[in-house]
């Protein structure tokens, strides 16, 4: 189920597809594209393309560079994009110019009453003037620039330090809110122009920094305004994704040029699946660059939850966003002709006109002989003859897509594990859970002529939340388990925000409706919600670097409603991102490049690798007495993998700058209080200016926790105003 169902769900399934009927392209058949990244810019006179075109000459032995060479990155970090055979790879390899090289593979793309939600309301407390100097850089599917989201009534002109031009292409301008828009074709050609044909990057951007628009909604459904975290600011739109796929050669030339322009804040709501080391994972390296520039990124946790470790943006210097509910749920139900109710998933804009129409199991909509697939309407197994005019039953949610396929008038699936989120589908459809839909099954069984209708969609307050939601991606980090990750929660399910009026709201190319607003649900839209609050934090604290802000949104992100859930850090990272609170934390916890430098050391680069990444005469720190470790990154919590059924002892050393004004005196509170003994040393400080900084020492022992089990508890520096938080998680999960 888990595999399929996620398909469906994924908001990308457009450009997969897209991308599976254009690979047969014959291009040189066994050259593959490749990024050869090779870190940091050197300093004094260099001519990046130069270079990159001699190191390639060098290794090509037929033909001419140009059937090879894909794009230089030269603005912002140096390195290029090149198809080539294994064995030019291999001879690349050997050059000691050269960090990495890895395959290009193609990246899975992952609102109204969702802002009112963390608290950041109409009428907060904004700088205006800072919020319309700040530009995010929004890496994505693209922008429409014609919707009201985007409009720059009321805009002046761009700030002065803004360096980016407007490149959008054919039928493409920019405005006083659009600063910027450029577009990357995966292999040299396609639509030349930035605007959007998918409508995420729309959704994505409007979601961060759109304008305020009243009384808008999906068809009725979800109606309210809808608005940007920072609806003041400008917006910077690098579309790397086009028919062929959003590939990583693309999204780095993004980041090359994004950090060279100057923007604020990146959000990239894309992943890949799985863990990759970060010096072959586009996103981490670019935003290493951007975060060196003093520009934080923020990336969505990705879309493969429930299962633990399934978190694919893995590195310290970007902020993970896991996505959670908000307070308001769309709903839809199904009427039994017998007059029962029944309540499941999915945003049904269609009316039914309450008429009951014939309910027909799958394997009753099939002549085919494989009952089971038929059950499961399987792709080709239903008979347009016997399901026209009726509502189909199908046992799996994908089933949704083959009763439109065949002309059935509506769709009930079932969902086990994704039944907390709604869909938007091209017919009426309701996605039920396990009980709602055997007491549908019970109904069918039951009389000669079961009839039933699907309600068009409403909304309840849903007074569970926010609670993490069933796709978003879990931790533990696999690549560096004692760095949690997701870091932090917003909302992400049912989020109504601007999208493309070309394209259909619902995954199917033939639902002939289109919308400027559209429903979506996804860690792509939990991303930018931080990326709001992350711009709004910096309109405030214009100086503060990108591991300040980090720190402020994670210290101040308030405690979720789930304490007895087992997992719950590995959820949510420190918990849900409370943006008006951020702008006065208190205390910060900060990492320089010099600290992630060191951290990558900790984690096996040599002196040979972290020089070329950071582009200086960096060296790994002589090691200590007792080593290093990732533990020592003055991350804003902290987490140890332990072995299980081993004592153990683990320190965390940390320092707090001090963001407050006159005196105070903070001290160390562990809440709750746990079985293991936790040493906080300092435990008090006394603070008397701005910039002050105090390193202090947590000590966790214990006895040793059992097999694949999580203890967790919270430092708290309180000076009675501020609570500044950090989890405090011990773990022996994948541990062996
Ligand atoms: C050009 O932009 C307009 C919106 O201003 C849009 O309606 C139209 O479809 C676009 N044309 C093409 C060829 O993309
Ligand atoms: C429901 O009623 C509306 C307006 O009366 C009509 O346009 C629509 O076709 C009807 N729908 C169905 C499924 O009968
Ligand atoms: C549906 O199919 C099942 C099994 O193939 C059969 O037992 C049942 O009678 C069918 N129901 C209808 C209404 O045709
Ligand atoms: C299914 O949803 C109903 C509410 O509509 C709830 O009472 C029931 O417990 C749920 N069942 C499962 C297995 O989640
Ligand atoms: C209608 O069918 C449902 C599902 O089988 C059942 O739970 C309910 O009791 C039935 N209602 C009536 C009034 O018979
Ligand atoms: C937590 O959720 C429960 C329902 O699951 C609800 O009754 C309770 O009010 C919630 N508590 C908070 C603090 O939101
Ligand atoms: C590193 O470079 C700086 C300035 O570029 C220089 O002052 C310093 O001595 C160098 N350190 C080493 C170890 O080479
Ligand atoms: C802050 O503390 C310092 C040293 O304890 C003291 O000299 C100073 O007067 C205090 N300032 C205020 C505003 O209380």
């Amino acid at each position: 189920m888990g595999k399929f169902g996620a398909l469906l769900f994924n908001v990308f399934f457009t450009v997969f597809i897209l991308a599976l009927s254009f690979s047969c392209k014959a291009i040189d058949e066994d050259r593959k594209a490749y990024i050869v990244y090779m870190g940091a810019l050197p300093d004094g006179v260099y001519t990046p393309s130069t270079h990159h075109f001699s190191i390639l000459q060098s290794i090509i032995q037929d033909s001419s560079i140009a059937g090879s060479f894909i794009r230089s990155y030269k603005r912002s970090f140096n390195g290029f994009a090149a198809k080539l055979t294994d064995q030019e790879r291999q001879k690349l390899a050997s050059m000691k110019e050269i960090v990495s090289i890895f395959r290009s593979e193609i990246f899975q793309t992952q609102t109204t009453r969702s802002w009112d939600f963390m608290g950041l309301h109409e009428k907060i407390d904004r700088k205006p003037t800072a919020e319309s100097d700040t530009i995010i850089g929004v890496i994505d599917t693209g922008i429409w620039p014609e919707l009201e989201s985007f409009s720059d009534e009321g805009f002046g002109p761009p700030p002065k330090k803004w360096k980016g031009a407007c490149t959008g292409g054919t039928n493409f301008t920019c405005n006083n809110k659009i600063v910027r828009a450029r577009y990357y074709l995966s292999f040299g050609s396609g639509y030349e122009s930035a605007r959007d044909l998918v409508g995420h990057g729309s959704h994505t951007a409007s979601t961060a920094a759109g304008n305020n628009i009243k009384d808008v909604s999906f068809y009725g459904i979800a109606e309210g305004t809808a608005r940007g975290g920072v609806p003041s600011s400008r917006i910077a739109a690098y579309k790397v994704c086009d028919p062929e796929g959003c590939y990583s050669h693309s999204i780095l030339a993004a980041f090359d040029d994004a950090i060279a322009d100057g923007v604020d804040i990146i959000t990239v709501s894309l992943g890949s699946s799985g863990a990759h080391a970060f010096e072959v994972d586009p996103i981490a390296i670019g935003s290493f660059h951007a975060m060196a520039k003093g520009i934080l990124t923020l990336n969505s946790a990705g879309n493969s939850g429930p299962s633990l470790q399934t978190v694919s943006s893995l590195a310290p210097w970007l902020m993970t966003v896991a996505a959670s509910s908000i307070d308001r749920r769309i709903i839809s139900k199904v009427s039994l002709a017998n007059g029962t109710t029944i309540i499941g998933s999915s945003v049904n804009s269609f009316k039914l006109n309450e008429t009951t129409f014939p309910l027909v199991h799958g394997r009753n909509g099939s002549t085919r002989c494989s009952e089971l697939r038929a059950r499961l309407c399987e792709e080709g197994f239903l008979d347009r003859c016997l399901v026209e005019g009726t509502i189909v039953l199908c046992d799996r949610v994908i089933g949704i897509k083959e009763a439109y396929r065949a002309g059935a008038l509506g769709s009930i699936s079932v969902d086990g594990t994704f039944s907390d989120v709604s869909f938007v589908s091209p017919l009426p459809a309701v996605t039920l859970n396990q009980t709602n839909y055997m007491a549908i099954i019970s109904y069918l069984c039951s009389t000669e002529d079961p009839r039933a209708t699907i309600l068009q969609s409403e909304t309840i307050k849903d007074i569970a939340a926010p609670v993490v939601v069933s796709f978003s991606s879990r931790g533990p980090n696999a690549i560096t388990p004692d760095i949690m990750k997701p870091d932090i929660t917003a909302p992400g399910v049912d989020i109504l925000a601007s999208y493309s009026p070309v394209v259909p709201p619902s995954d199917s190319f033939d639902d002939t409706r289109r919308v400027k607003y559209n429903i979506m649900s996804g860690t792509s839209m939990s991303c930018p919600h931080v990326a709001g609050a992350a711009a709004y934090v910096k309109t405030f604290h214009p100086d503060w670097s990108p591991s300040a802000i980090k720190s402020a949104l994670m210290t101040t992100a308030f405690i979720m409603n789930d304490t007895d859930h087992p997992n719950k850090e590995f959820d949510h990272g420190s918990g849900h991102v409370n943006p008006t609170t951020a702008i006065n934390p208190g205390l910060v916890y900060e990492s320089s490049e010099v600290d992630y430098v060191a951290f990558l050391c900790s984690i096996g680069y040599d002196d040979v690798k972290v020089r070329r990444i950071s582009g200086d005469n960096s060296t790994c720190p002589k090691s200590s007495e007792e080593g290093s470790s990732p533990r020592y990154l003055n991350y804003p919590s902290m987490t140890a993998q332990v072995p299980a059924g081993k004592p153990f002892m683990v320190r965390f050393p940390r320092r707090v700058t001090y963001v407050g004004d006159g005196n105070s005196t903070y001290t160390a509170r562990i809440l709750p209080k746990l079985k293991l003994h936790i040493k906080v040393t300092p435990s008090v400080f006394s603070f008397q200016s701005l910039g002050e900084e105090k390193s202090f020492d947590v000590i966790v022992k214990g006895k040793g926790l059992s097999d694949n089990s999580i203890v967790s508890t919270s430092l708290v520096w309180t000076d009675r105003f501020h609570n500044v938080r950090s989890p405090i998680v011990l773990h022996s999960l994948f541990s062996t």
